[in-house]
């Protein structure tokens, strides 16, 4: 079978398509025959290497993460509930750009056969990440959310997921005119350009007395200023670095009644497992009924794996971007 790894760190073309034998599961794990694989920025990063920043470091050669929807070909001991034939998705932590991948079976979700596979992609990861951090922020029916880097694949479940919790207004932000109106389609009533100086301004201007929950994944300044915005009891939460920049949030950011929590999947599942089972099965639901769906920017052959990072890296994708063996 084909894999993609790489053995230096650098840029997109340092991925490199390799032959090695299919799998075979270990206790707890099944293989996964790949229809399609859901391409994660966080490995854009551990491909950059030590110039990515401290919290993006994986070791040579480096493997890739993926959310991988499929066919199960065969299941490893101690492995319940899960059979050969069966349709589904799951977060695949290494080798993840592959024609066969290993994936543990604690996290699987099966998939209706219906469901397209950029929407099934996001069942592992994206869509259990964009509905926690909405709950983490305590989002009530009718209250105001504003989701930063809102065309990303995430963000753009983060926006149709805080209308379907019946959320007030919704702003998002994000880094060009094409993502802008992609973040209004998706169900942004106002999008807003935060790389432009006055942004925070532009927020103020459309929701005058602040946003109630702000979600952010960028980090840096972008995450120093939301709190400009935030309402007296508003929440953010925080759940990535993609600026690569960790700059501490000075404590009187959070004086005026604002507070700002944190939000990482395997730490959830790890305190929470049943509840974050439940949410997986909640959102396949959501996907199932055709009330989430994801946009697949690009579908991208595996062998051209160093094509579908390259858009990543130029920030030019709008929801998601798939390998296909
Ligand atoms: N906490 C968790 O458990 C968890 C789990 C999965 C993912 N994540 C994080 O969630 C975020 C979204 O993941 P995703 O896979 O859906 O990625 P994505 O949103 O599709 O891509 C990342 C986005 O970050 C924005 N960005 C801002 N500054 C950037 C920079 N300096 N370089 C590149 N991009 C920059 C870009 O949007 P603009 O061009 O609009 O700025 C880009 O579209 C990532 O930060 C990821 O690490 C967290």
């Amino acid at each position: 079978m084909r894999r993609v790894r790489y053995h230096e760190y650098g840029g997109p073309e340092v991925l490199r398509v390799e032959q090695a034998e299919v799998p075979v599961p270990g206790e707890g794990q099944v293989l996964v025959r790949a229809e399609a694989i859901g391409v994660n920025f966080v490995d854009t990063k551990y491909r950059q290497g030590p110039e990515a920043g401290a919290i993006f470091q994986r070791p040579l050669p480096g493997t890739l993460t993926g959310d991988v929807v499929g066919t199960v070909e065969a299941v490893g001991q101690g492995v319940e509930g899960l059979a050969v034939g069966e349709r589904v998705a799951a977060l695949v932590a290494e080798d993840a750009y592959a024609d066969y991948v290993l994936a543990a079976a604690q996290w699987i979700v099966k998939v209706d056969e219906g469901v397209d596979h950029g929407s099934a992609t996001m069942l592992p990861m994206g869509a259990p990440v964009a509905l926690r951090v909405l709950r983490t922020g305590g989002l009530t029916p009718g209250e105001s959310v504003l989701v930063h880097s809102a065309a990303g694949g995430i963000g753009h479940f983060a926006l149709q997921i805080a209308r379907l919790l019946g959320a007030g207004t919704v702003v998002a932000t994000a880094g060009s005119d094409a993502k802008l109106e992609f973040a209004r389609e998706h169900g942004a009533d106002i999008a807003v350009n935060y790389t432009e100086q006055n942004w925070t301004g532009a927020v103020r201007a459309a929701v005058p007395d602040g946003v109630d929950v702000l979600l952010d994944a960028v980090g840096g300044d972008v995450l120093r200023r939301s709190f400009e915005v935030l309402a007296p009891y508003g929440r953010a939460v925080t759940y990535g670095a993609a600026s690569g920049d960790l700059i501490s949030v000075p404590v009187t950011s959070v004086f005026a009644l604002k507070s700002l929590a944190g939000f990482n999947l395997t730490a959830w599942r790890t305190a929470r497992p049943e509840q974050a089972r439940a949410e997986m099965d909640e959102l396949a639901g959501y996907v199932a009924e055709g009330k989430l769906t994801a946009a697949v920017h690009a579908t991208v052959p595996l062998a051209e794996a160093a094509e579908a990072h390259r858009l990543l890296d130029d920030r030019a994708a709008l929801g998601r971007v798939l390998l296909v063996p």
